[in-house]
Formats: structure tokens, sequence, C-alpha cells
């Protein structure tokens, strides 16, 4: 029976061969899309279900034709997304799946290898230990910082703060846990963090009533550090303990940066433990004119950015560094002796550095990008996005009747629009806002993101998709206007 079934398997699998012809009408599809992807609605146009329901419930018993993959990619798949590759893309952030990025994760899948130990595949340890090394040093970071990549910022958060709870527990997970500590442990983050912090803050254990939103500052949006000091200040005489800060370097609805040497010395006052998490603004530390905006972040213990959103590496490379590797393997490592081999000991094992044991050979993302575009080339990019936000925001900022909200370090802009003449409520300027908004999206022809602003509607223009040059720019401020004036 078992024979059968492995003939069976073998004799259906594709063949090299087959896949090399396949493989090409692929990538051929795949280079179609991106020319063709401006000419598409950027925002997804399907109903809820609308995708599932057009394809079978049961799978398919015998093999198909490789034609009707892609007549139902063509068909269903393609309209049911929306499309982050797009030139009018300013929705959420930018996810650039730059296409050298795109071969390196070809041929991550085409190697088929998996990351289990060192002794499970050299190269996908030693490649990634490299390109850590190469964005450490374009980033101008220290060589106090050791890398690896994770899945995403949230996981990155995620491992910080676990670091962080045994740093500060000596090591409760191997006692009675955080259940067994005498006084709750505190976590800080500005009130402007992404909602990962709160997630990884409350999976970790610490509990909601242990995690202190900050207040930011009302004109630059970074975190009130007189206030942090205050609320570190005032645990401690009830009796708990600060344990860690979760600084952000450009938060997600504004990019705010929070001043991370001011956080770092008010978290060493109390022996906690600093992340920052530069998820998306991190790229810009390539860019030696805007490192100060991360002045301070060698006095963390952690850090995360993510070169799969501005950067232009495919989605799962989250950069994450530490100053001491040795604790945070402390808290991840796992030692089952059929993973155990010669060399352990002089090696990385990177799977002790975060959570799965089978890792995907992620570098290749990075480094083909790297070396097939070459620093410079992206440099350009982040420089040309920076330059249009600027010019963007200064049209928005001179224009009657609209507003830009919050300060344009980099690329987001962040806007409102009110009816000149008009003297709408809170409440009415709220729902303006996500009209004219959500009439933008319906159009097809740009993609922006609503976001709350102190409990107030605003919209976000994220600017920084591979291919936006200033004409979709200028196109997208056209066609807020009309949409704004249309309403208003
Ligand atoms: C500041 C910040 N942190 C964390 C995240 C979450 O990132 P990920 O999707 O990689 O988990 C985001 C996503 O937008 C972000 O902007």
């Amino acid at each position: 029976m078992r024979q059968a079934c492995l003939f069976a398997c073998k004799k259906d699998a594709m063949t090299p061969e087959e896949f090399r012809k396949a493989a090409h009408e692929l990538v051929d599809w795949v280079a179609d899309y991106r020319e063709k992807v401006a000419s598409l609605p950027v925002r997804s146009q399907v109903a809820p279900g609308q995708v599932a329901g057009a394809l079978p419930v049961e799978a398919p018993n015998a093999p198909e034709p490789l034609e009707a993959l892609v007549a139902d990619l063509d068909k269903i798949v393609v309209p049911g997304l929306t499309h982050f590759q797009h030139p009018r893309n300013f929705a959420w952030f930018p996810a650039n799946a730059s296409l050298a990025s795109v071969l390196g994760d070809i041929v991550a899948a085409g190697l088929g290898v998996v990351g289990l130990t060192w002794q499970s595949a050299p190269a996908l340890t030693e490649v990634e230990q490299v390109v850590c090394g190469w964005t450490r040093r374009l980033c101008g970071l220290s060589d106090m910082w050791n890398g690896t990549i994770l899945d995403g910022a949230s996981t990155s958060c995620m491992v910080a703060l676990l670091v962080a709870r045994e740093r500060a527990t000596g090591g409760s997970q191997r006692r009675g846990g955080l259940q067994a500590e005498e006084s709750p442990l505190t976590v800080y983050c500005s009130a402007d963090a992404h909602a990962c912090v709160t997630k990884a803050a409350l999976l970790a254990g610490f509990g909601a009533d242990n995690l202190r939103p900050v207040p930011v500052r009302r004109s630059s949006r970074a975190m009130d550090v007189v206030a942090l000091a205050s609320l570190m200040a005032t645990d401690v005489a009830a009796g708990r303990r600060p344990v860690a800060v979760v600084a952000t370097a450009g938060t997600t609805a504004t990019t705010a940066f929070d001043p991370l040497a001011d956080v770092c010395e008010a978290a060493r006052r109390h022996g906690a433990f600093v992340h920052v998490d530069a998820a998306l603004a991190g790229s810009a530390m390539l860019l030696p004119e805007c490192r100060h905006l991360f002045d301070g972040i060698e006095g963390a213990d952690s850090l995360c950015w993510n070169p799969h959103k501005w950067l232009g590496s495919v989605l799962e490379t989250s950069l994450f560094y530490v100053k001491d590797p040795a604790s945070l393997v402390s808290v991840m490592a796992t030692d089952p002796s059929y993973l155990r081999s010669a060399v352990d000991g002089s090696v990385v094992q990177y799977r002790d550095w975060g959570l799965p044991l089978g890792r995907r050979f992620r570098a290749l993302k990075l480094w083909f990008l790297l070396r097939l575009e070459g620093t410079e080339a992206i440099r350009a990019r982040l420089r040309r996005d920076i330059a249009n936000a600027q010019r963007l925001a200064s049209l928005v900022g001179q224009a009657p009747g609209w507003e830009v909200l919050t300060p344009v370090p980099l690329q987001t802009v962040c806007v409102r629009h009110i009816p000149l003449g008009s003297s709408l409520t809170a409440e009415a300027l709220d729902r303006h806002t996500l009209a004219w908004c959500e009439t933008v999206n319906a159009s097809g022809l740009a993609h922006l993101t609503p976001a709350l602003l102190d409990d107030r509607w605003m919209v976000r223009i994220s600017i920084g998709a591979e291919p936006t040059e200033w004409a979709d720019v200028e196109t997208l401020w056209e066609l807020m206007q009309e949409k704004a004036r249309a309403l208003g």
C-alpha cells in the first residue's frame, strides 16, 4: 500500500524539465503583471466571498493543465487583489517586492532547504549573517549589534519582550513563570505605537493592566519622555517593576520618532530593556542625512526594521538586532538530540534566535536585492520618495481648506480637508474625511488609508511604492481635491 502511494507520488511529481517550461511561462506572467499593474484598479473591487465562491469546493483528483491555473489567476485572483506594486498605491505602507528580490525568493523556494541547524544548511545561516552585517553597516550601526531575519516586526517585538521579561526575572520561565513573581512587571510604549506592541505584551504574559501607553507630544507626536519617567516613578512607588520600553522610530500613523536617547536614559534608570520598532522607517537609516532621526539608538537593547516595507525586499524580511545574543538564546534555545551536531558551540544556530525551528532561506531575498540593485540606486529611490512627500506637503499646506496635520520626516503625509466656509462639527468633519477618502479609493485610481489622530479621522498618504513618480503623486493630489470639492 505504502509502495503504491510512493510510486503514484513520484509519477505525478513535476519533473525538472516540466518545471523549466512552466516556470518560464510564469515568470513571463509575473513580468506582464508588473508591466500592466498601473492600468488596474488599485483597490480590489470584489465583494466578500466572491473569490472563494468562484473556486471549486473540492481539490482536483486529476492533474490540471497550467493554462487552467493561469486562467484562474487572471480571472479570479488578480481582480481579487489590492495592488501594492501599483504606482498610485499610497495606502498603509510601501511593501515593495522588487523584482530583484523576487528572484531571490524563487531561488529560496527552488532550493527547498530547511534551516533547522547550521549543519542542515550552512550557507543559509552564513549568508544571513553576512547580509545582516551588510545592512548593519549600511545603517551606520555599531558592531555591537548582531542580527537575524524574522518574519515581521510583530514577531520581533514579541521576541524582544520575552527577552526583557526573562532578563528582568532572572529566567522566570524556568521556575514558576510570571505567576510566581512578587511584583507586577510593567511595559511602556508611546500611545501611538503599533498595535503589535500591545499584542506582544499581552502574549508575553505581562497583562493589559501592566502596559502603559505613554502620552505623545501634540506637535511632534513623539513619546513624551517626562511622562514616561513619571509613569515609571509612579509604578515603582506602587511596588511595580518597570522592565521594558518599546520606542518607535517612525510610528505607523504619522512616522513620528520617539526621542531614543532620552527614552534609553529614562529606561536605564530602572534597568529596563529598550526595544526600538523601526519597522517602516528603518530603511531611512541608509541615508546619512536621516540618521539624526535615530540618534540614541545605540543605547537600546534590540531593534527591528523591515526591509520588506520601503526598501524593496519581498515580505517576511524583518531584521532583528540584539546587543546580547546570549540572553536571546537563553530564552529561545532548545536542544533535542536529533538536532545536535559536532559543530554545536562554534556556529550560530538561528533557530535559537526566534520561535520557528524550520526556517526558509530568507536572506536570499535581501541578498539579491542589494546585489542586483546596488545600494546607491536604493538610496536614490528613498530620496525620491522623501522629496515627493515634501513637495506634496507643501502643495497641501498652501491649498485653501487643506491642512498637513503632522511633521513629514520621511514619506508619509497626514492631511485633512475642511470645506471652505463650513462650520462642521467634529463628527461631521469625520464623516467628510472618510467620505472623500472612500471616493478616491472607490475610483480605483489611487488608494489611501484613513486613520485616527487624537480620536479624529485624518488621511495618510504613504508615498514609496517602487514605481511611484511625482506624476503619480500629482495625479493623486488632483483626485483628492476633485473628490473633496464634490462632497464639500
Ligand atoms: C511601526 C510598526 N511596527 C510594527 C508593524 C507591524 O509589522 P509586521 O507586519 O512586520 O508585523 C508595523 C506595520 O505597519 C509598523 O508600522
